[in-house]
Formats: structure tokens, sequence, C-alpha cells
């Protein structure tokens, strides 16, 4: 048996490819250096979404549409926000997401877009003591969520930077997350229900909940006099370091470049930016010297904390808004399944007890 089902091909998609030797990650024909070069939330969620709606519009009108999803949201959403914020962000970003009603439209898909951007931020504004922002569903998605976000300067720079980290988390391959919202997409259960299944594996740290961490990580070795020794001290206590190995990528992520050059455009120089290039440097030689058998390189996570970070968000939100971007995979994963899947429904092996036999 395959523990974590390493190797083991469970779908055929036309929308993403990720090549674990070479570092090189597909999207529906398109590199992810090509993305994120400049291209939108809304073009790479029309990308990702062509073919499965008939009435999918072109990627301006769609960008439209989630405007207008956005505030349909945030009126439907706003009378539970109080109640919500009780929970940890992460929970209630899910929990809200479910009061979208499930279906297999587009309407279904544009709501379930807008979703984490409105609740995340709405959530964030209210445990701060402020009131949520409405949407304005005339700007783009990134721009809109900077300023759900509330923040007042350099906005422009700052959404773009999002935009690339939202293009650049958009899909990838069969992941836990997508693959829990591919499994119940296949049982035919609709658009929400896959979604949330795709949310709810996210959280864990082995898969979108690193990036918090990362910052109180890299908190706690600028507090040391040696950082290495402290981290090489983590490692030995088999502790892993977040941001760091990759079950696919066999070289560096190439996620985590694409990032960094963003972080750089918004903020290069910055005492953050600096030190989290040396700790970077740190822990890669930590991790050669202690699993000397097993590339660990850079992953996503650790320049998607700085990049964050630098925008504004806590790290309590981090993985909020990994779901913000990975969200527009979930649905077209879940679209593809439905249409083309079959139930999935594979077998395990029994190792428990033998039937005792009465004698
Ligand atoms: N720090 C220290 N040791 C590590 C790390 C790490 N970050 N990652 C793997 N290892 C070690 C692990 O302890 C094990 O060692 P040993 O063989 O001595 O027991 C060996 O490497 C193999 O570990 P594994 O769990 O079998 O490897 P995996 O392919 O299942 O792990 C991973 C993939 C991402 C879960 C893992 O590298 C990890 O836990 N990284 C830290 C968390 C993190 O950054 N998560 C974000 C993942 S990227 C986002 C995404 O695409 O989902």
């Amino acid at each position: 048996m395959a523990s974590g089902l390493d190797d083991v091909v469970a779908a055929e998609t036309i929308l993403s490819d990720v090549d674990g030797e070479n570092g090189i990650l597909v999207i529906r024909g398109h590199s992810l250096d090509q993305l994120a070069r400049g291209w939108t939330f809304e073009e790479v969620a029309h990308l990702l979404l062509d073919g499965w709606f008939d009435d999918l519009p072109d990627s301006k009108m769609l960008g439209t549409m989630l405007g207008q999803a956005r505030a349909t949201l945030f009126a439907r959403v706003s009378p539970w926000i109080a109640e919500l914020a009780k929970l940890d962000i992460y929970d209630a970003m899910r929990a809200g997401t479910a009061l979208v009603a499930d279906g297999r439209d587009l309407a279904t898909a544009l709501q379930l877009l807008a979703a984490p951007a409105v609740l995340t931020t709405a959530l964030l504004r209210h445990r701060a003591g402020q009131r949520p922002i409405a949407p304005d569903p005339t700007e783009s998605h990134a721009l809109d969520c900077v300023t759900m976000l509330g923040v007042a300067q350099n906005r422009v720079a700052l959404a773009r930077a999002l935009d690339t980290y939202l293009v650049t988390v958009g899909d990838h391959g069969l992941n836990a997350s997508t693959f829990a919202a591919r499994v119940v997409a296949s049982t035919q259960a609709g658009l929400v229900s896959a979604v949330l299944a795709g949310q709810s594996a996210l959280k864990g740290p082995l898969h979108g909940g690193a990036p918090g961490p990362i910052i109180a990580m890299l908190d706690a070795m600028a507090a040391q006099d040696d950082p290495e020794s402290w981290l090489a001290g983590e490692v030995s206590r088999g502790e892993r370091l977040m941001g760091f190995g990759h079950r696919i990528y066999r070289v560096r992520d190439p996620r985590a470049d694409a990032l960094k050059a963003a972080v750089n455009r918004i903020g290069s120089g910055s005492p953050r930016l600096a030190f989290a290039e040396k700790a970077e440097q740190m822990a890669l030689k930590v991790l050669r010297e202690a699993k000397p058998d097993r590339v660990l390189e850079t992953n996503v996570e650790f320049y998607t904390a700085i990049l964050l970070e630098a925008i504004g968000f806590p790290p309590a939100a981090f993985t909020c808004v990994f779901a913000v971007g990975r969200v527009a995979g979930w649905i077209a994963h879940a679209c593809e399944q439905q249409a083309h899947g079959r139930l999935i429904r594979p077998q395990s092996r029994y190792v428990g007890p033998s039937v005792k036999l009465a004698v």
C-alpha cells in the first residue's frame, strides 16, 4: 500500500501539472512564470473555469460578475459576522462559506469565488473593532480585497502583489485539498460541498496552514544570538521547519521565486525581507545537514508569509488568503470531476482482528 498515496495517479486533468523533478508548474498550457508576470486573478479563474459552464462570459465580464457576487455575498453574510467572529478566523471563514446555497451553476461558482475574500476581510475588521467595509463591485478582486481589509496607503502596488499571490496559488495539481474537493464532487454533492471539503483539507499545517507559523519562526530566530543553532536544535527535536519540503518538488518550488519577486517589488530593502532571505539560507543549510538523503527546498509558503504580512494580513489569516486564491482551482476541479469522473471509492486493506468463530 502506498501510504500517503505517493505516486498514485488518481485523476486525469486538463487543469494543471506539477513537474516536481524540474520545478515547473503548468496551468492549462501556461507556465506559472508566464502567469505570475501580470495575469490577474480574474483571468486565471476564467482560464480554469473555461468549458465548465455554458454561460461563462469573457474574463472581463467574469470580473464584473465577481464584483457583483462580492456585493451580494457581503449583504448575505453581514448579519452573521459578529457570531462567526467568535470562532477561529479560518473556521469562521469556512462556516461563512457554508451559508452559500449548494448548486452546480455559474451563480454558485461566483458566490464561492467571492466568499473567502469577503468573509476574511469582514471578519478581520470586526475582530479589530472596526466596521467591515462593503465591497466595491467595480474594483478588481485583488484591489477590492486590499480595500476591504482597510489598507489606506500604497493600495495599487499591494493589490498587484496580492494578485500575483492569488494567481500563483490558484491551482496545483492533485494536492490534498483539491483531492478532497474532487472526492466530494464525485458524489455529485454540489460545488459548495466540494469547496468546503477543500477548505477543510487546506487548514492543516502540512498543507495551507504553514505560513502563519513561519512568521512565528522568523520572530523566534530574530530573538536568538545564534539563529542557525536554534534552527538545528528544532530539527534535531523532530520539529518541521515550516515553508520547507514538498511531496512533489525535488527542486525549489517555482512558486517561491514568483512570490519572492513580488515581495521584492513592494518591499525591497525591508528589514523583514532581508532577514527572511538570511533565514531561508540558514534553514536550507540546517536541513541539508540534518536530512542529507532528502531534498528539502523552500516551498510556496515561505515567501507567502512575507508577502501577506507586507500587504497587512495578520498571520492568523494567512490560510484564509490561500483559500481566496485556491478556491478557483477547487471549483474547476469539482466541475471537471462532475463532468467526467466516476464516484471516487478506493478500497482499504483490513488489518484488524479476524472474526472469532464460536466453537
Ligand atoms: N522540516 C524538517 N524535516 C522535514 C521537513 C521540514 N520542513 N519536511 C520533511 N521533513 C523530513 C521528515 O521529518 C522526514 O524525515 P525522516 O525520514 O527522517 O522521518 C522526511 O523529511 C520525509 O517527510 P515526509 O513527511 O514523508 O514528507 P512528505 O512528502 O509527506 O512531506 C510536507 C511534505 C510538505 C508535508 C513536509 O515537507 C512538511 O511537513 N513541511 C513543513 C510544512 C510546510 O511547509 N507545509 C506547506 C507545504 S507546501 C503547500 C502546498 O503545496 O500544499
